[in-house]
């Protein structure tokens, strides 16, 4: 089947090079010049592992081609999806919906015929429904994105599940499943609903997750204070399978380009649509969140004896979560700049993620190889559980650094092996 994928960011390129494996033909539409000859030449704009592999087979297959061209889409095919960012509006909760508009408006006036558009970005309830009345000509339907970044790839070819909203008597929904028949053939399950109950499926999940760690996070600041253990805690809370053990990973709290701004979102359109009291938990959640940033920050401040100025402090991590060069809303950035605000002389290494913090905190020490950065270090943080930093040997690493201090923040390190080198290990939510 022909397609065109509107917005090349993470979502969209990855869905596109996805869309081209399943055996599509597709053409990814971006305003961004850089980004669009960077993928026809197969090279992602940023780190997502198995994506590099499959651009460059499909771009080199001929399935998958780029381009800025608004009209060369409108002829290309008549189904796109669309995957633009909708991240917070500066100065308010809600979601900024400039790009999604400005995206459809660019190809809706080249479109002749019948054309699907199939939106994947996550959106505000009824946004769906508004693009259906902005665009009569076209048939909108809504079909949200659950990838996670560091593994987006698998997500996209093998989803838990399939989710399509549809306006009342639309066909559409055959379109999309004859567009997945692969996922669908491995049993994927697949839910057909409205519009509003499509889009809000993907505000919940994440409001949900984002509930599931920060409710773990509000019981290890109770750990901290009975002198109780959240690590063992955790585990067996998450042997009920009613609960289930993912997600209630303990530590710096969550981050990056999605659950942030998506619970904040969700509290926005609830009070615009009147239901303001229904999600004010949810503002206690992304308090709890962000409280974990100063607790470590605290935490490095008695461990170095009250005082952080003059402090040489090497942050393991920037990026907001393994495997990603995300580096939007990192809880590991937020500490390296805040340690640095209280005067700590902060380095900051990550394996892919440097760039892109260097351009958000200009004003911090970066330093890419690992064992470099630790080097004279009077306290460790490890803000990031990459493999790279839970695997390093304590041994190792007490030879170089000034004074043998770390913080686990992810609650990633094994505590004993850092004990027997000699370490002072301190953890979030552990005695
Ligand atoms: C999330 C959703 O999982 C995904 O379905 C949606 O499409 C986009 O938003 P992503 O932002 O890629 O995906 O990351 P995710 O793996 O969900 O992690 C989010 C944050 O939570 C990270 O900062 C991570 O470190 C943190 N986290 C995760 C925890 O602090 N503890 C955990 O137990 C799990």
């Amino acid at each position: 089947m022909k397609m065109t994928m509107i917005g090349t960011g993470y979502l969209g390129a990855t869905h596109a090079a996805c869309m081209a494996e399943l055996g599509h033909e597709v053409l990814g539409l971006d305003v961004d010049e850089h980004k669009i000859t960077q993928l026809a030449a197969g090279t992602t704009p940023f780190y997502e592992p198995g994506l590099d592999e499959l651009l460059a087979k499909h771009t080199q297959s001929g399935r998958l081609r780029f381009t800025t061209d608004p009209a060369e889409a409108a002829e290309f095919a008549n189904i796109h999806f669309i995957g633009v960012g909708t991240p917070q509006q500066a100065g308010s909760f809600a979601a900024d919906l400039n790009y999604l508009h400005a995206a459809v408006d660019s190809i809706a006036e080249h479109l002749r015929g019948e054309h699907l558009l199939i939106g994947k970005s996550t959106v505000p309830v009824g946004t769906a429904a508004d693009l259906q009345q902005r665009y009569p000509h076209l048939e909108v339907m809504w079909n949200p994105e659950f990838l996670r970044e560091g593994h987006a790839v698998n997500d996209t070819l093998h989803p838990d599940r399939i989710v399509m909203g549809v306006r009342d008597g639309s066909t559409a929904a055959e379109t999309l499943t004859q567009v997945y028949a692969q996922p669908i053939a491995e049993g994927t399950p697949v839910i057909v609903t409205d519009l509003a109950t499509a889009e809000l499926v993907k505000t919940s999940a994440n409001a949900f997750l984002a509930t599931k760690i920060s409710f773990i996070n509000a019981v290890s600041e109770i750990c901290e204070v009975a002198g109780a253990d959240i690590v063992d805690l955790a585990h067996a809370l998450g042997l009920d399978d009613r609960i289930g053990p993912k997600f209630l990973g303990a530590g710096l709290g969550f981050g990056g380009g999605c659950l942030p701004k998506d619970i904040r979102a969700f509290m926005a359109r609830a009070g615009e649509l009147g239901a303001n009291e229904a999600l004010t938990f949810l503002r206690e959640v992304d308090a709890i969140n962000l409280r974990r940033r100063e607790h470590l920050v605290q935490m490095a401040r008695e461990a170095c004896g009250g005082n952080l100025i003059g402090v040489r402090v090497t942050v393991l991590g920037a990026a907001f979560k393994p495997n990603s060069d995300d580096v939007r809303d990192s809880p590991a950035l937020a500490v390296a700049g805040a340690l640095n605000l209280a005067g700590a002389h902060v380095t900051v290494t990550d394996p892919k993620a440097l760039a892109g913090a260097q351009r958000v905190f200009p004003t911090l020490a970066y330093e890419a190889d690992t064992l470099t950065a630790l080097r004279g270090a009077d306290l460790v943080v490890l803000a990031t559980e990459w493999d790279e930093y839970t695997n390093l040997d304590p041994q190792e690493v007490k030879k170089i650094v000034r004074r043998p201090v770390v913080i686990d923040g992810r609650n990633a390190l094994d505590r004993q092996a850092w004990r027997d080198a000699g370490f002072d290990i301190h953890a979030m939510g552990r005695a």
